[in-house]
This record gives C-alpha cells, structure tokens and sequence, in this order.
C-alpha cells in the first residue's frame, strides 16, 4: 500500500504553476525565458492597500479572527455586492477564505459528495476538475467552441445536466479564454438552470472588472434572481486589486453552504490573514481610479499581442472581452516539423518545443480542455510581449 491517499490518483498538480516552476528553472539556467505563463497582474498592490496593512499591523491586529472572517470585512463585502453588483447579502452569508482558490476548494469539499456530477464548461481554470477529483466528484465538461467565443451553449449546458449534477461553475470573464457572457447570454443559461431545481451554481467573478471596450460584467444572481437561492458568487481580491500574495477570497450564498464552507475551514486554515483582511476593507471601501490606467495597458497590450499573433503562419488569436489572457489556436502547427523533424502533434509538443528552442513560456491547451490552443498571459511588460511575439513568429516560420 501506497502512502499516497487513493483520491490523490486522478488528481493533477497545477499545470500552469508547473509552466512557471519549469520557466523559472531554466532562467535559473542561464537560459533567456520570456515567461507568459503567469496568472497574475504585473502592477503592484496600489498604496492605500498596503498602507492600511501597515496600520493593521500596528494597531496589533495580528490574533486569530473569526472563521468566516471579520464582521467588518464581511460588512465591507456585502456593501461592495450591493453596490457593484446588485447583490442583497448579510455577514451570516459571506465566507472569507485564504484566496478565490481556498474559497472555492472549501466549497467543493463541503458539497460534493462520491459520484457527484459538477459541470464546467472548457476551456476551464484548471483548479476547478482537479478540486472535483479531491472531493471524488466527477467533472462533467461542456465546450465552448472558438466560434461561439469560447462561451457555451443553453442546449450543450442541457445536455449535460443529469439528476447526478450537484454543480455548475461559470467562470465570466473566463480564464483562460477571456470570454464573458453578456447579461442575455447569462440569462439564457439561466432559463436553463431553472428548469433543473438540484443544480446549484457556482459563479466565480474574480476577473470581474478586468473587461474591455465598455464590457459590462453582470453576475447570474443578479440577471436571474430566482437562481439566487442555489447561486454561490465567489470573488476575491488577486486580481482586481494586484493582491495575489495576500490570499483573500470570498464567497456570498446561502446560509447552509457557507456555514458548511467554514466547517472545512475551521478545520484546515482557520481563517485567512487578519491583517490582509483589514486592508480588505479599505481595498472594497475606496475609489478604484487605478484600474482605468490599468485596464488601459492590458487592453493595449491584449490588442497589440492579438495582431501580431494573427500575422504569424499557423495560429489565430480570438480577441476576448476580459481576464488578461489570449488563447491562440495553433490548429495550423499541427502536423508540422521542427528543423531537427519532430513533429508536433499536440499543443503541448508547441509548447514543449517553443520553449526549448525559443524560451517563451506558454501554458498549452490541454490542460484547461480545449486543444489545441494555448494561454498567453499578457499581464507583463509590453517589451517583453513584443519579443516574444517576434519569437513564436520565429518558431513557427522554422516549421515545415
Ligand atoms: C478563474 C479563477 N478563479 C479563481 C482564482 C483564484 O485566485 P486566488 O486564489 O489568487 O484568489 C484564479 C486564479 O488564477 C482564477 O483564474
């Protein structure tokens, strides 16, 4: 007998985690790594934020805190969904949680029993089928195809539901995609869900205000209130607020979930950061002017990698509506030789490939679930996202 839990069998660690370990170790190297693996803004955590850590540090607010978190922050939390989001919560209904990772992996393990169906639409986070697969659920994938935006279909969501589906995670802006549902495409999944009373649904939000040309992002509990009643909205601070190092997550929903949510929790991490919690509430409670001058550069950078990379000979690059992410087909690599006549068969050969011959760090398509693509992040600085595209230009042309 193993030591390794039996559960652990099917589960994957993180793939795009592994891009970066394996980017970072060949810069270790020496060698000369473009890394556009990443899934992190590459802008700091604005002033303010980390001026009210500081001061929570100083006031001594450095002692374990509640469970679910602080009254103060899950406070901030309501005011912030009734707010930006149409949403109607009290503290009792909020969960805070060490990330949107710990928040929604909580989630999962307080809900989904064996042979639990949870339906997630590809491509998916990665995070998402292989926290299932701890919980011994089973994944149940639905695409969006290329042609639909990468967005799914009522009738393919339909399809998949059975009286075994415990969940449904939408992703809206989506990563690795960068697609968002407009509030009619919401709407139309709702109709959906409507008909299917045991089905729950998980909407994480967490690229929320990362959408361009006037995007307007809408949560399904909002657009569907019906839902709400079965709908848990999980967000968190990573992105909108360049605070991936501080774990904050949260999630709004029903009382019974999000008490069984902090049954993990108290039993596992007990809390998230006190402190970071503190300079929460300041981050939900100001102006976020900074992410207008932020949003411009993505979009800038988001527009200027698209058109390079629809130049190159063998991929074509969708322009998505949010996140900080391309997701570039290579269907037109596929086939072809490299120089020393390996042939790429896969989206990780391209990948593998363009990494040892050219050091460009990409994360390929198989491991979000839809081949063959791969995640670009174009959260890093425009220079480097110039040469990189003058290096996947260059790999690509050497294929025959
Ligand atoms: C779709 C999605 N959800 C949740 C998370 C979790 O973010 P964090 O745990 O840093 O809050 C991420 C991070 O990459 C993500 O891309």
């Amino acid at each position: 007998m193993g030591i390794v839990a039996d559960r652990l069998l099917a589960v994957k660690p993180s793939a795009t985690l592994a891009v970066t370990t394996k980017a970072k170790e060949l810069k270790a190297q020496g060698v000369d790594v473009i890394d556009l693996g990443v899934g992190e803004p590459d802008f700091p955590t604005p002033k303010h934020i980390c001026d009210a850590a500081k001061e929570a540090l100083d006031r001594g607010e450095t002692k374990y805190v509640p469970v679910p978190g602080t009254l103060a922050f899950r406070k901030a939390i309501c005011d912030k969904l009734k707010r930006e989001n149409n949403l109607d919560y009290t503290p009792e209904e909020i969960t805070v949680n060490c990330g949107g990772k710990g928040t929604l992996f909580n989630l999962i393990m307080a809900t989904v029993n064996p042979a639990d169906e949870v339906v997630i639409p590809a491509p998916y986070w990665v995070s998402y089928p292989d926290m299932v697969r701890i919980a011994q659920g089973t994944p149940v994938f639905v695409t969006g195809e290329e042609e639909t935006g990468f967005k799914i279909k009522p009738e393919d969501l339909e399809k998949a539901i059975t009286p075994k589906t415990k969940w449904f995670i939408l992703n809206s802006p989506s990563n690795p995609s960068g697609a968002a549902y407009t509030e009619a495409e919401l709407k139309a999944l709702a109709e959906v869900l409507k008909k299917h009373p045991h089905v729950w649904i998980i909407s994480d939000e967490i690229y929320e205000h990362i959408v361009y040309d006037g995007f307007k992002s809408a949560s399904i509990a909002a657009v569907a209130p019906e839902l709400k009643e079965r709908t848990v909205t999980v967000n968190g601070l990573a992105k909108s607020f360049s605070m991936t190092g501080w774990r904050v997550g949260y999630a709004a929903g029903p009382v019974e979930v999000i008490k069984a949510a902090n049954k993990i929790q108290s039993q596992s991490t007990s809390h998230a950061v006190s402190f970071c919690q503190s300079a929460g509430i300041t981050a939900l409670n100001s102006p976020m002017d900074f992410l207008k001058e932020r949003n411009d550069i993505f979009k800038q950078r988001r527009d200027m990698t698209a058109v390079k990379l629809n130049a190159i000979e063998g991929v074509s690059c969708r322009i998505p509506e949010g996140a900080f992410y391309l997701y570039p087909s290579v269907a037109g690599c596929i086939g072809k030789k490299m120089p020393d006549g390996k042939e790429i068969k896969t989206d990780t050969d391209f990948v593998t490939y363009l990494l040892e011959s050219e050091g460009v760090a990409v994360v390929p398509g198989t491991a979000f679930g839809l081949s063959p693509y791969f995640r670009l992040s174009y959260a890093t600085a425009t220079e480097l996202l110039e040469k990189a595209c003058e290096r996947i230009k260059r790999f690509c042309d050497s294929l025959s």
